[in-house]
């Protein structure tokens, strides 16, 4: 599994993130076994949020971590907040005391990263900055990030911030690719050349920012997984033609188009099937011609100007 290096080589993680908004309801063994089984094929990156089974995932991570205390060596654990009951919370209260409830549940002393989850309409960058400040200074959080977030907010934070937004999460896969088609579309009339964020991919490549693709397997807001799904049937062939010239599954050849291109972004898978991990570790070492990956493009209904 390759690995970035980070905040000036200060942390490095795999290519691959392990999500772990599915965990809830896994048995405790089920769960020993799905991190272990990502550890030991590399993916040493864990992706968590507050909300995520409300609470119940990093709890039940917590768990396994208590049983296994080595673990934790070498292991990157992120997680967000800022996500309430019907609204959003990016206050310095809210900041502060979700990060201290994950690092409760999960049973650990700081997290590697905290993220804001999702732009808060009312929120304030200097108070998210000084939210920041606090958990650094108190031995709680080591670096920080975004999700979901524009340039123009990321940029309202860094006029505050101290500290480099090292991610931001955003969704992506070869269904939802507006970012990438913005790019190709540029001066067209075509809808593929309508800016949804900002020009958030070029705009994080110049600033040093990764992006954690969430959902790379789903179509849609949560719309199912399109492989296998007969209305991406030209998609699932073109997957499947790749994933055969390169001795991996359709599964891995979606990660391997997501870490072909150049921006080195970071995807969060979120399968709980330890096989599919296998397949989607072995796949970070593939890497797709230029060819292949325009032709699983392609075949997603997206159309070259
Ligand atoms: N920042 C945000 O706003 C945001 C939003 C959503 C998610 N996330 C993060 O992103 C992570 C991934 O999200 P996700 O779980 O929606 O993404 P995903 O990896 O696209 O989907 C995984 C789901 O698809 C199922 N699946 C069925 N067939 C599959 C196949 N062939 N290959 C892979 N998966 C298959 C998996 O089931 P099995 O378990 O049975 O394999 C699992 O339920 C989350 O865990 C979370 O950490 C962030």
């Amino acid at each position: 599994m390759k690995h970035y290096s980070l905040a000036d080589g200060a942390l490095s993680v795999s290519a691959v993130a392990l999500g772990c908004m599915r965990l809830g309801g896994k048995s405790p063994a089920e769960a020993d076994r799905i991190i272990k089984t990502a550890f030991e094929h590399g993916i040493q990156f864990f992706d968590h949020a507050d909300i995520y089974g409300g609470g119940a995932c990093e709890e039940l991570f917590g768990q396994v971590l208590k049983a296994n205390p080595s673990l934790r060596d070498g292991m990157i654990l992120q997680s967000k907040c800022g996500i309430r009951n019907g609204r959003y919370d990016s206050s310095y209260e809210h900041i502060v005391a979700s990060a201290e409830g994950s690092l409760a549940r999960l049973g650990v002393d700081c997290l590697d990263v905290l993220l804001i989850h999702r732009p808060d309409a009312l929120a304030e960058p200097e108070e998210m900055a000084r939210a920041f400040e606090k958990l650094h200074r108190d031995g709680k959080v080591k670096h920080f990030g975004v999700s979901n977030h524009n340039p123009d907010q990321i940029e309202l934070l860094r006029r505050e911030c101290p500290f480099p937004i090292l991610f931001n999460q955003l969704q992506f896969s070869p269904t939802n690719s507006t970012m990438i088609d913005r790019g190709i579309n540029v001066n067209t009339a075509f809808d593929g050349a309508v800016d949804r964020d900002g020009g958030v991919l070029d705009y994080c490549r110049l600033h040093g920012i990764t992006i954690q693709p969430w959902s790379p397997f789903q179509h849609g807001f949560f719309g199912g997984v399109f492989l296998g799904d007969e209305r991406y049937a030209q998609l699932n062939r073109a997957l499947e033609e790749v994933a055969d010239a390169h001795g991996i599954t359709p599964t891995g050849a979606v990660i391997a188009w997501i870490l072909r291109h150049p921006a080195k972004m970071q995807p969060i898978v979120g399968t709980m099937n330890p096989d599919r991990i296998r397949e989607i570790a072995d796949a970070a070492n593939v890497t797709i011609s230029r060819e292949e990956w325009y032709a699983i493009y392609r075949s997603a209904s997206h159309t070259l100007p």
